[in-house]
């Protein structure tokens, strides 16, 4: 790839993340300019089918006016206020009612952050400090599982059950544990029906919770459908049973919509698709579209409560940030609630949603092919040198890297690689057509015969 003028003068200045730092400098990243609808540009203004919207988050595709103009008009009105410290505005407070009548959370209180990774990272602060306020300082503890992904910060990367984002940084942190990755491709036994793997992974973390001692564990984190950690749909009755154990230990539930939230899976809610009644839920990605940086914790009447307490003993409550509640955050927000509704979004994602789920089955039967997998507009597909016994590729990965290199330089098709396997992802902006889910499979169907025949013997 010639690497355009823009781009040496961002390999000289800027650090770039999720990359091998020596491959980036010597090929540098592409330039991108603009964007409609489900379509992307680079600097000579070549179209390329954005497959994963960003990094799953710009989910109304790109050049959407409504949201264009909402965060205008915001900047005009008003471009900057906090909600900390007695003052808020009105975008915010318009965002936390609505959000509070939409989720699955009775009562629900909600907090503005700016990314998933901080939502993921200030809400185990919140629930430390439930738990001192209502007398139960051992219980810190926070369980979550392999592959999950949560975010970047030092927290979030420890919830993070991905070795390779630890590596080198002395994560994860102390407090923090990891149970199974729910994915039956790789982690069901052989002959083991659903219903058994379901059983055998709730009875792991039943036992990871008595192993360190209930009055020690606060909390479980799960995405309801795992996102980077591989596309990863748990088996029916995982999440009855992992809800049944966390009732018994008096352990919160956290779900983190972060990538599942505003109609991915298909159903507003991923915690609607999976059958989930969680305690919290962090939001991001969808909620602003991603034409600004804004999140949100969705908390229990019952957390809200405690944290009052908490804050009555200790004089306040002692956590916000400059930009929480951003107002041009909050109105392009509230446009994108106003858009799916009037839109009809959740039921345009079930519709096309079956267009992608059966073409992303018959790759199932092309070689190399080891397993598919969706839901709503997420899928993945996950490569093996041999389909009988799993065998990886060697590196770990290989496959998948050539292909998206493949799709995105011959074929222009945006798609991502996921850690926890050999995989490619699609999740493209939820407006996407059937014509178009078809062009970006025929695009990556000719990728992966190409890829393909380069390992052929
Ligand atoms: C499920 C999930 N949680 C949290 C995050 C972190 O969000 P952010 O990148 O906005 O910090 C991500 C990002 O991809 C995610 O997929």
């Amino acid at each position: 790839m010639t690497k355009t003028p823009a781009a040496i003068r961002d390999i000289e200045h800027t650090l770039h993340g999720f990359v091998e730092l020596n491959a980036h400098r010597e090929n540098g990243s592409t330039v991108i300019t603009g964007g409609k609808g489900v379509w992307v540009f680079d600097e000579k203004g070549t179209p390329y089918l954005e497959g994963a919207a960003g990094m799953w988050c710009a989910s109304l595709g790109f050049g959407e006016q409504a949201l264009m103009d909402a965060a205008n008009e915001q900047f005009a009105k008003l471009p900057y206020y906090h909600s900390v410290a007695f003052k808020t505005t009105h975008p915010a407070i318009d965002l936390a009612e609505r959000l509070a009548t939409r989720v699955p959370i009775k009562n629900a209180k909600v907090n503005f952050c700016l990314s998933g990774s901080e939502a993921n990272d200030f809400l185990v602060k919140i629930v430390r400090f439930y738990n001192n306020a209502i007398g139960r300082p051992r219980k810190k503890k926070i369980i979550a599982r392999v592959n999950g992904y949560h975010g970047a910060t030092l927290m979030a990367t420890s919830l993070t059950g991905i070795t390779a984002n630890h590596a080198g940084f002395d994560l994860p942190l102390p407090g923090v544990l990891h149970v199974s990755d729910p994915k039956a491709f790789s982690n069901a036994l052989s002959g083991e029906t659903e219903a058994d793997f379901a059983a055998r992974l709730c009875g792991e973390l039943e036992e990871k919770i008595l192993q360190e001692g209930p009055d020690t564990v606060a909390a479980f984190i799960a995405e309801p459908v795992t996102g980077a950690g591989g596309v990863v749909i748990p088996p029916a009755g995982y999440y009855e049973g992992v809800q049944q154990i966390l009732k018994r230990y008096d352990v919160l539930f956290l779900a983190d919509e972060v990538i599942t939230g505003f109609c991915r899976t298909g159903k507003y809610w991923g915690s609607t698709s999976m059958g989930m009644t969680p305690n919290t839920m962090t939001l991001a990605k969808g909620l602003t579209s991603a034409y600004q940086p804004l999140a949100a914790i969705v908390l229990s009447d019952e957390i809200y409560r405690g944290l009052e307490l908490g804050s009555a003993n200790l004089g306040w409550f002692g956590h916000g940030t400059t930009y929480a509640g951003h107002p041009v955050g909050c109105a392009v927000a509230l446009k994108v609630m106003e858009l799916i509704e009037e839109r009809g979004i959740e039921a345009h994602v079930a519709r096309v949603a079956q267009t992608f789920s059966k073409r992303l089955d018959v790759l199932r039967d092309l070689p190399f092919v080891g397993d598919v997998r969706s839901i709503g507009l997420m899928g993945a597909v996950e490569f093996v040198v041999d389909k009988k016994t799993k065998t990886p590729f060697n590196p770990k990965g290989s496959f998948a890297k050539a292909l998206k290199e493949r799709a995105e330089q011959k074929y222009h098709l945006i798609c991502r690689t996921l850690a926890g396997g050999d995989s490619c992802a699609f999740s493209p902006p939820l407006i996407i057509t059937e014509e178009e889910i078809n062009e970006m499979f025929d695009r990556f169907t000719k990728a992966l015969a190409d890829v393909a025949a380069g390992y052929m013997h």
